[in-house]
């Protein structure tokens, strides 16, 4: 038996004005990306926005419905148009954020695990890791590809 362990790398940043002025951006398109939110039930406003590879900036937010499965986050939403309106391009990297009902950046909001698998399935269409900058008013951090996210993730395109 042997015992391994995992080290994730990430940034952090204290302000997101130190940020790379496109990553800067794009997490700013995110935070008006949460003004299209449509979370009736949950009241979560999550907005995402994503760079492809020839600069073009597609943005989601999460879109709720009353059968409660059927709705969806804003990653995805962000990911599946990206991917549907620029198909021949790479996505470079997305940004997420969450706000309250007020507007206000809520605390750090991870995309969760559907969202990490769609993310992980474009990585390996694209053969290239995707940025993923998680955002909140008192700090900015950023992973480079999925694996960062979720390790040993699920993989069926080899
Ligand atoms: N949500 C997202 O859009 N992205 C995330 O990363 C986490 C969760 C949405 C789904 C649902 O509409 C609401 O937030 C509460 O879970």
């Amino acid at each position: 038996m042997t015992e391994r362990q995992l080290h994730i790398k990430y940034l952090e940043y204290f302000s997101a004005s130190k940020l790379p002025s496109p990553d800067r951006e794009l997490l700013e398109s995110a935070v008006s990306a949460a003004d299209g939110a449509y979370a009736r039930y949950s009241l979560f406003r999550v907005g995402a926005a994503v760079r492809m590879s020839n600069g073009e900036v597609v943005i989601g937010s999460n879109q709720e419905n009353a059968a409660y499965p059927s709705g969806l986050c804003a990653e995805r939403t962000a990911l599946f148009y990206a991917s549907a309106r620029y198909p021949k391009e790479s996505v470079e990297a997305i940004a997420v954020v969450a706000v309250d009902e007020n507007g206000v950046l809520s605390e750090l909001t991870y995309p969760c695990g559907a969202c990490r698998q769609v993310m992980a399935e474009y990585e390996m269409r694209a053969g290239r890791d995707i940025k993923i900058i998680v955002g909140s008013a008192g700090a900015v951090q950023v992973f480079t590809g999925v694996k960062s996210l979720m390790p040993f993730i699920f993989d069926n395109l080899a």
